[in-house]
């Protein structure tokens, strides 16, 4: 089959007539010929070229008149810029691997011995350039029928191709979510077998695949698929120690593992904020280590909220994420997940959800978000039950947050001016008043505004023998 009418921009024609003239055989290689067939956008256009890529990618950025050219003179690749496409162009090479090392031999090669280097068959698929093929299919692998069945699959022995290069059996679990594809029984035994080999990759690699897979449309499948080939208790621990029922007096609990994958769904069907995906994966992180059985009570998890925000940060710390606030937003998240349900356990007063409004600040729609993709019993009556309550959280929270404005709490009264009023520097009493004022707002005491706030806190410093100064 050609495939020519695939590639019917300009620009593939144009590189493969420079091609013709430098005497070189151009191709379209690796991903972008997958999500071409896929119709999938891809923007990076990966050119692999018999003989240098580097000459040609010059050449055809003149004469497309595009960007500049940025040559990698250590890996023999160049790469311009072309309307909204990163076009990149590579030497064909042969690589061999040696153990212990990521790094690979590379020698120059033809189009076969690139296409063998590759990790999975619908990655491998090349379509000719120059204008005598131009179209025509390199599929040596059957890297089509692959695509046609959907099935992950390495061009080679799998055990050669993950143990030369270990991040691929996470690429093949990314591909298997991203695509929707299954990987193939040979490919997840071989993975298994080798996933002790993922040591050897860095954090930041690991952590790139995670990302890719947590953004995908249904994170769950391949987080299910990195537990199946034993690398889940590898890379995170912590979410694989989630898995399991305990059973005590004919009582057991939910699947923790599980649950948390229904809630990353959830959340995931929603937003596209990655950090609140994260939120979804760590808010239930603590329930092994908080576990307890007691008798009138069954299984409980008491204050896995609090230590599930405490581990956030040595987690993010291991998998090389970014400390910032970032991190401070997910450890948030953690720790009042239960908060919005909790609520609705007693009568809701206003003053419990200002409470909520000012703990949460602005990060209050991602919190309800969390909360409701929470919501995953099997009992639909408990459902039921849950989703009431929640919708009358979610009302209280606006009716609050109309009344109070407290979700950006600025106090209405400074340290400063508490300072200026009564002519003393920095002490225990500037902040004892400040917090005595922001509680009083909260409780409901006096309203969030200057004038009252400050006729409180005269109030309150005649109490503590505070004079004001004369102005
Ligand atoms: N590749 C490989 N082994 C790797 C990484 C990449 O064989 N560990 C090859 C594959 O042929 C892949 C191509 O290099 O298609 C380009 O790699 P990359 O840009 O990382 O991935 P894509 O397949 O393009 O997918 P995505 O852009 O979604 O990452």
């Amino acid at each position: 089959m050609n495939y020519s009418a695939h590639l019917n921009h300009p620009l593939f024609k144009t590189i493969g007539k420079i091609a013709d003239q430098e005497e070189k055989s151009a191709f379209a290689i690796g991903g972008f010929v997958r999500d071409l067939l896929l119709q999938r956008r891809c923007k990076d256009i990966d050119i692999v070229v018999e003989g240098s890529g580097i000459e040609l990618a010059q050449k055809a950025s003149d004469e497309l008149k595009a960007g500049r050219v940025t040559v990698f003179k250590n890996f023999g690749t160049a790469m311009f810029r072309y309307r909204d496409w990163e076009v990149e162009f590579v030497g064909a090479r042969k690589e061999s691997y040696e153990r212990g090392s990521r790094n690979p031999i590379v020698e120059d090669g033809t189009i076969e011995d690139d296409q063998n280097r590759r990790d999975f068959t619908i990655n491998a698929l090349a379509i000719s350039l120059n204008t005598e093929s131009f179209g025509e299919l390199i599929d040596p692998f059957n890297g089509i029928r692959d695509l046609e069945n959907e099935c992950i699959r390495t061009p080679l022995d799998p055990d050669i191709t993950f143990s030369d290069d270990p991040l691929r059996m996470l690429r093949a679990i990314r591909f298997a979510t991203q695509l929707n594809f299954r990987i193939e029984d040979s490919n997840i035994e071989s993975i298994r077998k080798n996933a002790s080999r993922i040591d050897i990759i860095s954090q930041e690699r690991i952590h790139a695949e995670l990302h890719k897979i947590i953004m995908s449309h249904k994170p769950s499948i391949g987080f299910k698929l990195l537990e199946k080939c034993d690398l889940l208790e590898r890379i995170f621990p912590e979410l694989s120690n989630l898995k399991g029922v305990e059973w005590k007096d004919g009582i057991g609990h939910k699947d923790n593992f599980y649950h948390t994958l229904e809630v990353l769904d959830n959340v995931a069907k929603v937003s596209d904020n990655l950090w609140l995906r994260w939120s979804a994966i760590l808010h239930d992180i603590a329930k092994p280590a908080t576990k307890r059985f007691q008798k009138n009570h069954g299984w409980t998890f008491h204050g896995h909220e609090d230590r599930g925000a405490r581990m956030v940060p040595k987690i993010f710390k291991r998998f090389k994420l970014p400390l910032d606030n970032k991190m401070k937003f997910v450890q948030k998240m953690v720790l009042l997940h239960l908060r919005p349900i909790a609520l609705t356990k007693n009568q809701i007063t206003d003053s419990a959800v200002r409470r909520l409004l000012f703990d949460a600040g602005d990060d209050i729609d991602d919190l309800m978000i969390l909360c409701r993709a929470d919501i995953t019993s099997k009992n639909e009556a408990r459902v039921k039950r849950y989703l009431a309550n929640y919708d009358v959280v979610l009302r209280k929270l606006h009716e609050v947050e109309e009344k109070d404005h407290l979700r950006n709490f600025q106090p209405p009264i400074s340290g400063e001016e508490i300072m200026e009023t009564f002519g003393i520097p920095p002490s225990k009493p500037i902040g004892d008043l400040k917090n005595a004022i922001k509680e009083a707002i909260l409780d409901g005491k006096i309203p969030n505004e200057t004038i009252a706030a400050k006729a409180y806190m005269m109030e309150l410093a005649e109490a503590m023998g505070l004079k004001p100064i004369q102005s």
